[in-house]
């Protein structure tokens, strides 16, 4: 048995980094079950960004001492991600936010298409992995949109499968949802979309903080992420095969480099927030290490954290289904059933009778756990679950440093609300 499986984990040391568990709102411990909008920060991760201020605070390619520790840092931390994501440094983006990277390379790549090229969405995703692609249909791109199994929030593969065709230019899917949170089976995808010549594009967004990503056991062409997701800053970072990154051209200013992958970072970064993305990795790769201290390489302790981490989510998955079940009027979207516990992550997403989402959000509100209501963006989903003109649904995110006492008071608190 592996090392990181013999030891409990290590509730107590994780949340010891992280400062700001200890908020206090309303008289309670702040329970912050909003972590699919934005992730609480480790300490490594303000300091980092603290650090850039104090001694690397510049523009890039300068000929002094703060500019050259600031490309030092750049460079560094892109090594960092090519680490996060299993790839070569030079294939590593930063840029705004998800939604602004995926703009820009939808219309990147947009540029090579001709009309009735064909694009294939889900219904399952986030809008930022759906816009970008429909923006295209201003050029002549046909979208076809796959559908998911109501039943389970799966996707349809089917009819996955019936809507890649030799047409079919780019595959854009998910890794997983960030409303029911349905992992996909994007290698499997990636396949197909190769087998008609498509480029796959994965929007990581979700999946990030959950589990290991590898985009070359994936073979995907572009992987999208935020680090604000994974416990560090609010940015973005693409993962693009470098020889897409040198074929496609991005829309940019003229003096600025043609060298990829710079060449798509348009205009100043944030650099104290790059800082930030590093420090963020490394602490996942330390909670690795903390987990299994053999462990050599960065990569080697992330996985060892997503091991211990998965492990630990499922058990607070577990917990929180479980007691969700006994409260009359509930209605859960998405897998509930333990034995299939691998296909998805620890959010979900519920309505309770007729009470509009917010109602609810708003009295776990006042009593300091934080949680989120409405669309999250997904907008296809849903509409495609019909919850959309009645406000959405109520969603609960667990994260690692989330624990069962904040389950336990999240699933008493309901109780009080329904008895309320
Ligand atoms: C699955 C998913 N994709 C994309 C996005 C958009 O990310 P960003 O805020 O970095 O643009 C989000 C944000 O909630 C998300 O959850």
């Amino acid at each position: 048995m592996h090392g990181a499986e013999k030891k409990a984990f290590d509730i107590a040391w994780v949340r010891e980094q992280f400062p700001s568990l200890k908020l206090q709102v309303h008289g309670h411990t702040a329970a912050f079950l909003d972590g699919p909008a934005g992730t609480q920060v480790p300490k490594q991760v303000i300091d980092a960004v603290q650090n850039y201020f104090l001694t690397a605070n510049a523009n890039t390619c300068g000929a002094f001492a703060t500019s050259r520790r600031n490309d030092a840092m750049i460079a560094s931390v892109r090594g960092t991600m090519a680490d996060f994501f299993n790839c070569d440094a030079n294939e590593v983006v930063f840029g705004q936010n998800m939604t602004t990277i995926t703009f820009a390379l939808a219309r990147a790549t947009g540029r090579e298409l001709a009309a009735g090229d064909e694009i294939v969405v889900t219904t399952l995703d986030h809008d930022a992995n759906v816009a970008p692609w429909r923006a295209l249909e201003e050029k002549g791109a046909v979208l076809r949109q796959v559908d998911i199994r109501e039943e389970d929030c799966t996707l349809d593969l089917e009819d996955l499968k019936r809507k890649i065709t030799v047409k079919t230019k780019v595959v854009a899917v998910g890794y997983a949802s960030n409303m029911v949170g349905t992992i996909n089976p994007v290698a499997e995808i990636a396949k197909l979309a190769h087998a008609v010549g498509a480029l796959m594009f994965v929007d990581a967004v979700h999946y990030a903080p959950h589990g290991l990503i590898d985009v070359t056991a994936l073979d995907c062409d572009f992987l999208a992420c935020s680090p604000y997701k994974f416990f560090g800053p609010h940015m973005g970072v693409l993962f693009g095969k470098r020889e897409h990154l040198e074929k496609f051209k991005p829309y940019k200013v003229r003096p600025a480099t043609n060298t990829s992958p710079e060449c798509w970072e348009t205009g100043t970064q944030v650099h104290e927030l790059i800082a930030g993305i590093g420090a963020a990795v490394d602490y996942i790769a330390e909670l690795g290490r903390h987990c299994d201290p053999g462990l050599k390489s960065r990569r080697e302790a992330l996985r060892a954290a997503y091991r211990a981490t998965h492990q630990y989510e499922t058990g607070l998955l577990s917990r929180l289904i479980a007691g969700l079940q006994t409260i009359p009027g509930m209605r859960i979207f998405g897998i509930t059933d333990p034995k299939r516990f691998d296909e998805r992550c620890s959010t979900l997403s519920f309505r309770l009778g007729d009470h509009n989402p917010t109602e609810i959000a708003t009295f776990l509100g006042e009593r300091g756990i934080f949680t989120w209501d409405g669309n999250f963006y997904a907008l296809n989903l849903s509409e495609r679950l019909g919850v959309e003109q009645h406000g959405g649904v109520l969603r609960v995110g667990l994260v690692h440093y989330n624990t069962a006492e904040e389950v336990e008071r999240l699933l008493a608190t309901l109780r009080e609300f329904v008895a309320a």
